[in-house]
C-alpha cells in the first residue's frame, strides 16, 4: 500500500536513527537497506515504532510503499555509493519524486548530481544533517539545498524531526543545488577548529600547568556555565572525567594521540582557498590532525630534539583565567573565517546564503551548538557586516578577549607547546586589524624578480622599479 510519507535508504547508525525519529513524529516511513538482515534487525529493535515503519526488501518495494510524489532519503556513504543509489532509484521513481542525499557529500558532487538529474523529472535535495547519532534520533540541525519547491514538499516532516531552539526548528532551506551541503561542510570545518582549539587549551593545562584530566575536566565544566557554554565544551568535560574500567586510568590518558578525519575539514580548507578567503583556523586544525597521525615520526623527532623544558608559571590562576578568554577570542576569529567563506561562496554560486538563519539553525541539534551561536545570530540579524569581528558586540568581545589570547599564545610558544589553531586565530586578527601591513614588501619583491608591478600610495596606476639604490 502506498501510504508511507517518506522513504529512507541506508540503515547504518545515522539512517536508522533518522528513520526512528521520523516514525516517532507520526510519519510513516518506508525503509530499505542493501543487506536484508540489517532491515530485520532494525525492525526488531524499533519496538512500538515499528508500527510506523514499512520494511522493504527491494527498491521496487520501497517505491511502491511511498505516497507520490515520493521523497526518498539516502543515508549512505558519501561518494560513488550515492551515485550508484541514484542510478537505481531512477529506475523505480517517477516525475516529481525527490531524492534527498542526507550524507556528508562534497557540494561539488551535489552540484554535479543536480545537473545530471536535470530533465529527468526527478528533483534532488542535498541535505546536511548534524548532531551525530543522538541528533539524528532526537533532533538534528538540518541544512537544505535544492529547489525551494522541493523543500516545500518535505518541509513539514523535516521541520518536525529537527532540533528546536526555544521552539524554533533548526531546519531551513538555504539555497539552490549544493548550498545545504556547502553549509554543512563549513559547519564541520568550524567544528574542526573548535575541537582543535579546545585540545590545544587542554594541552596547555596538561603540559604547561601539569594538571590531571579530572582537574581539567572540572575547569571545562565550569567554563560551560559561562561565555564558552557549548556542546563541545560540555562533552570535553565528560571525556576528561571518564575512567577506563580496565586500567582505572582516565580514558583520555589511554587514547592514542592520533586523530582520524573523514574529509569535511579538508574540503572546507580547500574551498576557502579556492574562494580566496582566509580560513587559517580551519586549515591549522586540519594540519594538526595530519601531524597527529604522524606518530612514529613525532616520536623519532622527540628523541632527536628532546622535550621542551618544564614551563615556569608564576601565576597559575591568572593563566587559567586567560585560557578561557583566549579560547573565546580564538573562537570568534575561527567563526568569523567560516562565515566569511560562506559569504564568498554565496556570491560565487548565486545562493544568497542567509547567514542569520544559518547561525540560528546551528543553535541547537548540531555539534557546534552553543550560546555563542545565538550571539552570532543576533549580530547578523542586526545588519550585514563584512566580517563577524566588525559586528559591534563582537568588537567589544574581541577587545576584551584578544589580550588573553596573545598571552596564552606567547606562553605556549615560549614553552614549546603547539597551539597552531590559536596562533592562527591571533595572527588572523592581528593581520585583519593592521591598517598598514607588510605586503608592500611582497610587492617590491614581486616587481624586482618578475616585473609584476606595484601600486603607489601617492598616485594611481601600475608602477615598476627601478630597483637601484641611489
Ligand atoms: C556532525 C558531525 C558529523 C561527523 C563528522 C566527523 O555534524 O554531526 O560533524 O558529520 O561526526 O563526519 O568528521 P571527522 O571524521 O572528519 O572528524
Amino acid at each position: 500500500m502506498s501510504d508511507a510519507e517518506i522513504g529512507l535508504i541506508g540503515l547504518g547508525t545515522m539512517g536508522s536513527n533518522l528513520a526512528l525519529n521520523i516514525a516517532e513524529h507520526g510519519y510513516k516511513i518506508a525503509v530499505f537497506n542493501r543487506t536484508a538482515s540489517r532491515t530485520d534487525e532494525f525492525m526488531k529493535d524499533a519496538g512500538p515504532l515499528a508500527k510506523k515503519i514499512v520494511p522493504c526488501y527491494s527498491m521496487e518495494e520501497l517505491a511502491k510503499a511511498i505516497k507520490p510524489p515520493r521523497p526518498v532519503i539516502l543515508m549512505v556513504v558519501a561518494g560513488p555509493v550515492v551515485d550508484e543509489q541514484i542510478g537505481l532509484l531512477r529506475q523505480v521513481l517517477a516525475a516529481n519524486d525527490i531524492i534527498i542525499d542526507a550524507g556528508n557529500a562534497d557540494f561539488n558532487d551535489t552540484r554535479r548530481r543536480f545537473k545530471e538529474l536535470e530533465g529527468s523529472g526527478l528533483t534532488f535535495i542535498g541535505m546536511g544533517v548534524s548532531g551525530g547519532e543522538e541528533g539524528a534520533r532526537h533532533g538534528p540541525s538540518i541544512m537544505v539545498g535544492g529547489a525551494e519547491s522541493s523543500w516545500k514538499r518535505v518541509k513539514k516532516v523535516l521541520t518536525a524531526i529537527s532540533a528546536k531552539y526555544e521552539g524554533e526548528p533548526c531546519a531551513a532551506w538555504l539555497g539552490t543545488d549544493g548550498a545545504g551541503h556547502f553549509v554543512k561542510t563549513i559547519h564541520n570545518g568550524i567544528e574542526y577548529a573548535d575541537m582543535e582549539m579546545i585540545a590545544e587549551i587542554y594541552g596547555v593545562m596538561r603540559d604547561g600547568l601539569g594538571m590531571k584530566p579530572k582537574e581539567i575536566g572540572k575547569v571545562f565544566d565550569k567554563w560551560n556555565g559561562g561565555r564558552l557554554n557549548s556542546y563541545l565544551i560540555e562533552i570535553s568535560g565528560k571525556v576528561l572525567a571518564a575512567v577506563d574500567p580496565k586500567t582505572k586510568k582516565p580514558v583520555v590518558d589511554i587514547i592514542l594521540d592520533r586523530a582520524g578525519q573523514k574529509g569535511t575539514g579538508k574540503w572546507s580548507a580547500i574551498e576557502a582557498q579556492k574562494l580566496g578567503v582566509p580560513a587559517t583556523g580551519i586549515e591549522a586544525a586540519v594540519a594538526a590532525r595530519v601531524i597527529s597521525s604522524m606518530k612514529a615520526e613525532r616520536e623519532a623527532a622527540a628523541e632527536v630534539y628532546g622535550k621542551p623544558k618544564k614551563a615556569k608559571v608564576d601565576d597559575p590562576a591568572a593563566l587559567l583565567k586567560d585560557l578561557e578568554l583566549a579560547l573565546f577570542a580564538g573562537k570568534i576569529a575561527a567563526y568569523a573565517q567560516g562565515f566569511a567563506v560562506m559569504d564568498a561562496a554565496s556570491a560565487t554560486f548565486g545562493w544568497e546564503l542567509p547567514l542569520p538563519t544559518i547561525s540560528k539553525i546551528w543553535r541547537a541539534g548540531c555539534i557546534i551548538r552553543s550560546q555563542f551561536l545565538g550571539q552570532i545570530a543576533d549580530a547578523f540579524s542586526a545588519g550585514k557586516v563584512k566580517n563577524l569581528m566588525m559586528a559591534p558586540d563582537f568588537v567589544k568581545m574581541m577587545k576584551q578577549s584578544n589580550p588573553a589570547l596573545r598571552r596564552v599564545v606567547a606562553f605556549s610558544v615560549e614553552n614549546g607547546l603547539p597551539v597552531p589553531a590559536l596562533s592562527a586565530a591571533l595572527a588572523y586578527f592581528d593581520g585583519y586589524r593592521q591598517a598598514r601591513g607588510t605586503a608592500n614588501m611582497i610587492q617590491g619583491q614581486r616587481d624586482f624578480f618578475g616585473a609584476h608591478g606595484f601600486e603607489r600610495i601617492d598616485a594611481k596606476g601600475a608602477f615598476h622599479g627601478p630597483w637601484t639604490a641611489v
